[in-house]
């Protein structure tokens, strides 16, 4: 098979936004314990932060950090995280059924998102609290001095206030399963009185309201309708929640999970904007995409309820496969193409849970397969993402119908005159012939082409062999007359930068 498009510089879609990059360090088996923060690891600095973790972090391309959760969130108690730690209590975690011993809090992860170069998103616990401690967390983290709170922090040693901008108004509110679940109006309004308190204290924070945690809730659509008719003038954001898994063999549609993301994507945005018409608003709600990936999730839920109360216990550690990362490159594709709305996103997790990147306790770290299709495009997407209209043809899915065999995305930077292209084939067998009409951009030749999949799709990497998955090498050339030509191996992410 074949397949085509043509670029051209005015088709623009909209900034890339670097908060698209996100990632999520939840309180949740090995993602902070063992993983962010190890003191007595080989590699721990004087915080106990893991360095080769802080490494890895960097070579990922993370801009954006979501924390402390997740449904973690809904139960905590951020006071309990601050102060001497030899104070801080230890509690139950209903979340995860687990023991949060209280050595990492806020101004531990402060350091740790310093050293590690990205922005610090915050939840706020909605569940069980509501504007008061919204307030105060607030008032520790980004009052400058002279209030109880800012002083408290600085006398824990924090002296600059921590700037946060981003602040998730709770989590998954809409899921039975959350502590302090709400309906629609009862979160809605809830959200609206937090978000309203914190402008009076600080009227340019970017406030995120929950929406649904995935696109086949029962509620999706109303909850999201009722939430902004509440809350519109408050917030800024509406999240979105999604996760992927091959189910039953049917690879064919796991390969297409891009399009219930976009679907999904395009049916929040109709919400939000029906709401805006109705209420007569000029302003847009923007979607932060604040959790996305990969997740076995039935693997999960047929696993037994803990029976003890440990730290650190490991959960949800699934080991990604070649077509993950595909999946994973395809989802990032989507959310480029939707920067006009999606305006930032967060990849869950970051470390041992659901993650690119895996510890050992005490030993080393290693890349998963997914570690790849983000640490590129998070490097190679500069500039504005272009318009893309594919020439391809399609296959049969068991859930989406007819899909596109290719699936694709560009960015051009004019500041350097680059282009990237980014592309996924769905075929299961067979390899992909790519032309792409350059000739508006003048002369470019490929400066770098990387492909991740191809030959065994269910090549896992492990702590042993951590770099049996890795992008290789495609080979692309640019034609007289400006065309790019490739070939795409089957179930393949790709990548091709020109100059
Ligand atoms: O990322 C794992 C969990 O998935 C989060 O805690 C929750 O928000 C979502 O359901």
């Amino acid at each position: 098979p074949s397949a085509s498009f043509r670029l051209d510089p005015g088709f623009t879609i909209a900034p890339v936004h670097r908060r698209t990059f996100g990632s999520f360090v939840e309180h949740m088996g090995r993602c902070v314990y063992t993983g962010i923060y190890e003191p007595g690891h080989p590699t721990a600095d004087e915080d106990g932060f893991r360095q080769d973790v802080l490494d890895l972090t960097r070579e990922l391309g993370v801009t954006t950090v979501r924390y402390p959760g997740g449904n973690f969130v809904s139960g905590y108690r951020w006071e309990d995280g601050v102060g001497p730690v030899a104070q801080r209590p230890v509690r139950r975690d209903l979340a995860w059924h687990s023991l949060e011993t209280n050595e990492v809090g806020i101004d531990e992860f402060a350091r740790w998102a310093r050293k590690a170069d990205v922005e610090v998103m915050y939840a706020l616990n909605l569940g069980t609290r509501g504007v008061q401690e919204a307030l105060d967390v607030h008032e520790y983290l980004n009052h400058p001095e002279g209030t109880h709170l800012s002083e408290l922090r600085r006398s824990n040693g924090t002296k600059e206030p921590h700037g946060v901008r981003m602040f998730c108004l709770g989590n998954e509110m809409d899921g039975p399963w959350q502590t302090g679940h709400k309906t629609a109006h009862e979160y809605g309004r809830l959200a609206a009185e937090v978000a309203r308190a914190l402008r009076a204290a600080e009227p340019d924070l970017e406030l995120v309201a929950c929406g649904s945690s995935n696109s086949s809730m029962p509620t999706f659509g109303a909850w999201e309708g009722t939430v902004l008719e509440l809350a519109y003038d408050q917030v800024d954001y509406i999240s979105a929640h999604a996760y992927y898994e091959e189910t039953d063999g049917d690879l064919g549609s796991f390969l297409a999970s891009a399009v219930d993301m976009d679907y999904f994507i395009d049916s929040i945005v109709a919400t939000a904007d029906a709401v805006g018409a109705r209420l007569k608003s000029p302003k847009r709600i923007n979607v932060s995409f604040d959790e996305w990936n990969v997740w076995y999730q039935s693997r999960f839920n047929n696993a037994p309820v803990p029976t003890t109360w440990e730290q650190g216990r490991p959960v949800i550690e699934d080991h990604y496969s070649a077509v993950d990362a595909v999946v994973v490159g395809s989802l990032l594709i989507s959310l480029l193409r939707h920067s006009d709305r999606v305006t930032a996103a967060c990849q869950a997790q970051l470390v041992n849970v659901i993650a690119p990147i895996m510890t050992e306790p005490g030993g080393g770290a290693w890349r998963q397969t997914i570690f790849h299709p983000f640490a590129l495009t998070s490097r190679l997407a500069r500039g504005t993402v272009l318009r893309v209209q594919v020439e391809t043809p399609t296959y049969a899915t068991e859930r989406y119908g007819d899909v596109p065999l290719l699936d694709a995305v560009a960015t051009h930077d004019p500041a350097t005159g680059e282009v990237v292209v980014l592309v996924v084939n769905r075929d299961r067998a067979e390899a992909l012939d790519l032309e792409v009409g350059l000739a508006a951009f003048g002369d470019l030749s490929p400066l770098e082409a990387w492909t991740v999949g191809g030959d065994d799709p269910y090549a896992r990497n492990t702590a042993d062999q951590p770099d049996r998955v890795r992008p290789e090498p495609l080979d692309a050339r640019v034609l007289t007359g400006g065309t790019l030509s490739t070939r795409l191996p089957p179930v393949s992410w790709s990548v091709i930068r020109l100059g």
